[in-house]
């Protein structure tokens, strides 16, 4: 069943539930903020103190970030992460694919606001399967007459039981930008977190691993050569207002994008597929 739904201030968001899963999709930024497998748990992170209110990105779930990645190039008045993730998106498809999975489409196309922020015109699907995995593909199409540049993420918040008991495979031998000192390494064997973390790993696995405690939850990527690991740890998590105190210990950042040296560029016409399928497994 796929359900608009509205909370009192009227922000509005899609509900949808079949036999395999369940999930909640906010219509500003095409924001997935829950997403539930059957027998499974909860695989996204969602701060209890986040924003639901227009103009602000939700914290947890998966924003989308697009046209840029993080802080804008030149002109640090630009929103971060892009105006897609607070932008009003348009549900042009909701289907029933059969009674484990449900489709969902949403557009967002170039109009005279983001014109004034980016000075191109794109038309942008997210379209987003709920079923045993969660598949989530944001498209890209140039409609512009001259060729663009952007950057993008699916900047997705995973559930962890402590953040001290989980592991990611799949980065082994990649070279990262560890973005808190902009120096470059290269990833040895698997990642555990004991302190705050924000790199962007180049030409990892396409298929990574979130190891914790009684569960893995499983990333297939396409598309991308970018994968950010964040995790803000203790002094950054006091300072966001959306985030409890101890937010940082119960949720780990994947982010399946194209970032950095690994900017896409559209010429007219020309259409980019940037996909993440996640499930949570045994
Ligand atoms: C991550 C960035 O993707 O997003 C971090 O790598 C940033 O640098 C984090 O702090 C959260 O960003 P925001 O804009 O949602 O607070």
């Amino acid at each position: 069943m796929i359900t608009h739904k509205k909370l009192d201030n009227n922000y509005e968001y899609i509900e949808i539930k079949n036999n395999q899963a369940e999930a909640k999709i906010a219509l500003q930024g095409a924001h997935i903020f829950h997403y539930k497998a059957k027998n499974r748990p909860a695989l996204l992170w969602l701060s209890e103190t986040s924003f639901f209110k227009e103009g602000k990105a939700i914290r947890g779930g998966i924003p989308i970030c697009f046209p840029w990645f993080g802080p804008h190039k030149t002109d640090a008045s630009l929103p971060q992460h892009g105006f897609a993730r607070t932008a009003l998106w348009e549900v042009v498809l909701e289907e029933e694919l059969d009674e484990n999975s449900s489709h969902v489409q949403l557009q967002l196309t170039s109009d005279e606001e983001s014109l004034k922020l980016w000075e191109y015109k794109f038309d942008v699907r997210l379209d987003i399967v709920v079923s045993s995995e969660l598949t989530v593909t944001l498209t890209v199409t140039n409609t512009d007459t001259k060729a663009f540049e952007f950057t993008s993420a699916l900047h997705s918040y995973f559930n962890v039981s402590d953040i001290t008991n989980v592991s990611v495979e799949g980065l082994d031998g990649s070279n990262y930008i560890d973005s808190l000192t902009d120096k470059t390494y290269i990833q040895k064997g698997s990642l555990s977190i004991s302190e705050e973390v924000d790199r962007v790993y180049f030409d990892s696995s396409n298929s990574i691993k979130l190891h914790d405690k009684s569960n893995t939850i499983h990333l297939k990527q396409k598309g991308s050569n970018s994968l950010v690991v964040w995790n803000p740890w203790i002094e950054k998590a006091k300072k966001m207002v959306d985030m409890p105190d101890d937010g940082y210990k119960t949720m780990l950042c994947l982010e399946t994008g194209n970032i950095g040296e690994d900017k896409i560029i559209l010429k007219p016409k020309e259409v980019h597929l940037l996909e993440v399928i996640i499930s949570s497994r045994l």
